[in-house]
């Protein structure tokens, strides 16, 4: 009967895949997330100390159907219950990029949905923007991942400024290569994170950058990390390598809280956001205790972010996508 049956909400259906995550999640139009599912390769790539671009995209095609299930199965819906798909379009790993839009693509043409193509970027900021504390713009946004360090003055939910940026490593970057220098796993901010915790940040001295302008600049310090490893032993690296990691997380951290302020400043904005797999670093959100700082679980790649993204975004009606390309690089 018409009357008795009950309005089911419009379900967006996120997919990402740019990098060695694959997820699949269910959201609503208003930022209500019913499942979020995360299949990490992580274990997978550790054995190379980073991401290998061919192997995450043979491990995504496995991975896709499986997760896009899970993630239905979790919110309790069935693909008649998604109203349109939200998939990354890039930047990212091409490779990785075209598995997730081919999945999203073939779902999107068999049910004659809508498909809206996501920025992995606006992904990150829109992770801000889901419930249950939806932040509203404007404010200022850190956004620090493992390829992106940039400072943006978010005016609303469609408009946005970048202020700053990294001139060589991402600030997840910097973790990451600091971590196999200190002999910790890959992915390395959490490694790093994890060890500082009994390690002192006074001591060691390491710079901190201060390029012209809002920018940032993180391979001298990374070089400068190379200089104090280089010349320890095993023994003496095992002994000092907590220290090591506080002062080298300290020096990533001060870099990018000085910027934050110095940003929040000249853009006029007393709300400060961090966004970004950095943003789940325990010392960053201490020394940031006014931010607002994106749920940890979806501070690292996830799909919900993407869905809560295409909330904005102009949907490319069917079959309008069926040509649409992945992109690397802004
Ligand atoms: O956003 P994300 O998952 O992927 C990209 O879009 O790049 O970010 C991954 C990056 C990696 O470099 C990883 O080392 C870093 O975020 N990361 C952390 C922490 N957790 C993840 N860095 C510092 N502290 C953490 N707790
Ligand atoms: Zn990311």
């Amino acid at each position: 009967m018409e009357g008795s049956r009950r309005a089911r909400p419009r379900l967006i259906l996120g997919i990402e895949t740019s990098c060695d995550e694959t997820a699949a999640a269910l959201v609503t139009d208003d930022g209500e997330i019913r499942s979020s599912v995360v299949s990490s390769q992580a274990e997978l790539h550790a054995r190379y100390g980073g991401v290998v671009p061919e192997v995450a995209s043979r491990r995504h095609l496995e991975l896709i159907t499986p997760v896009i299930r899970e993630a239905l199965a979790e919110a309790g819906a069935t693909l008649q219950d998604v109203d349109r798909v939200a998939v990354t379009q890039g930047p990212g790993l091409i490779g990785a990029l075209l598995v997730g839009l081919a999945a999203a693509k073939a779902i999107a043409w068999s049910h004659r949905l809508p498909l809206v193509p996501v920025d992995h970027l606006d992904g990150h900021v829109a992770s801000l923007y889901l419930q249950p504390e939806p932040l509203e713009p404007p404010f200022l946004c850190l956004l620090a991942s493992g390829g992106h360090t940039m400072l943006l003055d978010v005016r609303s939910h469609t408009e946005q400024e970048l202020l700053g940026s990294t001139l060589d490593d991402a600030a997840g970057e910097a973790f990451d290569k600091g971590a196999r220098l200190l002999g910790l796993g890959y992915p390395g901010g959490r490694e790093i994170d994890r060890v500082a915790h009994e390690g002192g940040r006074g001591a060691y001295e390491f710079p901190i950058a201060r390029v012209p302008g809002l920018d940032f600049s993180f391979s001298g310090l990374k070089t400068a990390l190379l200089y104090a490893v280089r010349d320890l032993d095993e023994a003496e690296l095992e002994a000092r390598r907590a220290d090591l990691a506080a002062a080298y997380q300290h020096a990533i951290v001060q870099a990018l809280v000085e910027r934050v302020h110095e940003a929040a400043e000249r853009a006029g904005r007393d709300r400060i956001a961090i966004v970004g797999g950095v943003a789940a670093n325990s010392a960053l959100r201490e020394a940031l205790p006014d931010a607002t700082a994106a749920p940890l679980a979806l501070c690292t790649d996830n799909a919900a972010m993407i869905a809560s993204a295409a909330r904005w975004a102009r949907p490319l009606e069917y079959p309008r996508y069926l040509a649409l390309d992945a992109y690397a690089s802004r």
